[in-house]
């Protein structure tokens, strides 16, 4: 079970390498697109490393969310997947998607 979510964990981080070759003025919804797989599907929940219900973000408060993936970045915050997300964005990717979030109904 660990490999298995290994092998998950760099398989997204593969994909956040290719996205992150993408011009720094690239627009938001690059940003983004990583998120919306999990976030954004009202009652989706993911399937590792256990059933999880997975929180909407879209509305909250730019701090909230911002504080939120700093914290994951740190590993103040455990879940293994925010964890490789969150440590792969840079503080502006951060406050953009923040942002972009609390404009979302
Ligand atoms: C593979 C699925 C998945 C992807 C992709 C994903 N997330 Fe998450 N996210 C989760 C899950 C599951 C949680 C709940 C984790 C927990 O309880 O700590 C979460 C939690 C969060 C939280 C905390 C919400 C709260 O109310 O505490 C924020 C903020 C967040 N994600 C932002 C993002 C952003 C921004 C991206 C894209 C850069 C992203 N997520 C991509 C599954 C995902």
């Amino acid at each position: 079970m660990k490999n298995f979510i290994a092998c998950l964990a760099l398989a997204g981080m593969a994909q956040l390498a290719v996205a992150a070759d993408a011009p720094a003025s690239s627009p938001i919804i690059n940003k983004v697109a990583n998120c919306i797989g999990c976030h954004g599907i009202p009652g989706y929940k993911a399937s590792f490393p256990e059933v999880y219900q997975v929180p909407m973000i879209g509305g909250q408060s730019a701090k909230y969310i911002e504080s939120a993936l700093q914290a994951y970045k740190k590993g103040e915050r455990k879940h293994p997947t925010m964890r490789g997300i969150a440590s792969s964005l840079s503080d502006q990717d951060i406050a953009d998607v923040a942002a972009y979030y609390s404009q979302q109904k």
